[in-house]
């Protein structure tokens, strides 16, 4: 009969030798698998007398149980080795210099640029943002803003029009962002404070003008709005989006059919070779236009004129980026040149907000 003794030490040196998982798992198969070393020994206990039994039976068991012990110690001295090689290949080297990340390369179109920056303007002071389809209704985009059929101001918008559809009705792209007034009025309750910035459309082209461009639309609807408010939001909101303490502003009596009394809005300026500076000079720019919104409106929206009243404006958000970032060809805003885009374009993370700072 085998020596336990040397049938232990022999195992464990196996045990030790075992360079990997599977050479470990062969030694135990060989001690402790059916016909392993072991086993024969344990299966040699019941043949024994009971003395004997008594005698090599803890003998035996201790022999299994120390096989154990070292085989598990083998196992964990192995899952350790792997979890440090790993480690070691997983490192990371934080002196390493950044790798700049796509979003690094590319750049925030002036257009999205100048909309977050005034979109965080008028949530400051309490404005929601609407929107509406560019596909508008010519009932949305002129009726019910008070254009009479037929009359000359419809032709001012070089409107693109669909094909009449078989009932007469034709669908447009819509010419301004003020639809959207007729849709918030007739969907919200009063007080209404939304700007609906978005794409118009005009059949028109030169290098102020494209085929589409932005605007925003302002809309107040309460019981108490005046002008008074609407020149106070106006004069708050250029000298928070052009950064700078006090910009100059004239207000030209005007027409559109959904204001009335109606107003243009000129700023401030200074050209000085091809540099605009804003709060001085002698020069006027138009920026928008805007009004008391006209009592047929608002009772084409379901509003009761003696009840309710308010304020609109609708602005140029081309016209104001190219004021406020110094480009000159509208043109360039459409042509998705990358050039034009990295010259011109925002660092993607720089989000606009008045705490941080509007323009980087
Ligand atoms: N919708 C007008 C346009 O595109 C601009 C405008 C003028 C909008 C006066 C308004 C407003 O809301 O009150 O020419």
């Amino acid at each position: 009969m085998l020596d336990i003794a040397q049938l232990e030490r022999q195992i464990l040196s196996d045990v030790e030798r075992a360079q990997d998982e599977s050479a470990l798992e062969a030694v135990r198969i060989a001690a402790l698998g059916k016909s392993g070393s072991v086993t024969a020994l344990l299966k040699t206990l019941g043949a024994l007398t009971p003395e004997e039994r008594k005698r090599r039976g803890p003998l035996i068991n201790g022999l299994k149980d120390r096989v154990n012990s070292a085989l598990s110690a083998r196992r964990e001295a192995f899952k350790q080795a792997a979890l440090q090689a790993r480690l070691n290949t997983e490192s990371i080297d934080v002196t390493l210099p950044v790798r700049e990340a796509p979003f690094e390369i590319g750049r925030v179109h002036p257009i999205t640029q100048v909309t977050d920056e005034l979109t965080a303007i008028f949530a400051d002071m309490g404005f929601a943002v609407a929107e509406g389809p560019d596909i508008e209704t010519d009932d949305y985009n002129f009726t019910k803003l008070n254009f009479p059929e037929d009359h000359p101001a419809r032709d001012m918008h070089d409107t693109f029009f669909f094909h009449p559809k078989p009932d007469g009705s034709r669908l447009l792209l819509r010419t301004h962002t003020s639809p959207v007034q007729v849709r918030t009025m007739l969907t919200q309750k009063p007080p209404i404070r939304v700007i609906i910035p978005g794409r118009t459309y005009r059949c028109d082209s030169d290098q102020t003008h494209t085929p589409m461009f932005h605007q925003v639309e302002g809309l107040v609807i309460d019981r108490k709005s005046h002008l008074g408010h609407l020149k106070w939001i106006l004069q708050e909101f250029c000298k928070a989006f052009f950064e700078v303490d006090k910009v100059g502003m004239r207000f030209r009596p005007s027409f559109f059919p959904f204001t009335e009394p109606s107003l243009e809005v000129d700023i401030q300026c200074r050209r000085d070779k091809g540099d605009i500076r804003f709060g001085e000079g002698d020069d006027w720019l138009e920026i928008l236009g805007c009004g008391m919104v006209h009592p047929n409106v608002l009772k084409n929206c379901g509003l009761d004129p003696d009840e309710f009243q308010g304020f609109a404006w609708g602005m140029g958000i081309d016209r104001i980026a190219m004021l406020k970032y110094g480009m000159s060809d509208l043109r360039a805003f459409f042509e998705a040149d990358i050039r034009w885009l990295s010259h011109y374009g925002f660092r993607p993370l720089d989000f606009p907000t008045l705490a941080g700072g509007l323009s980087p």
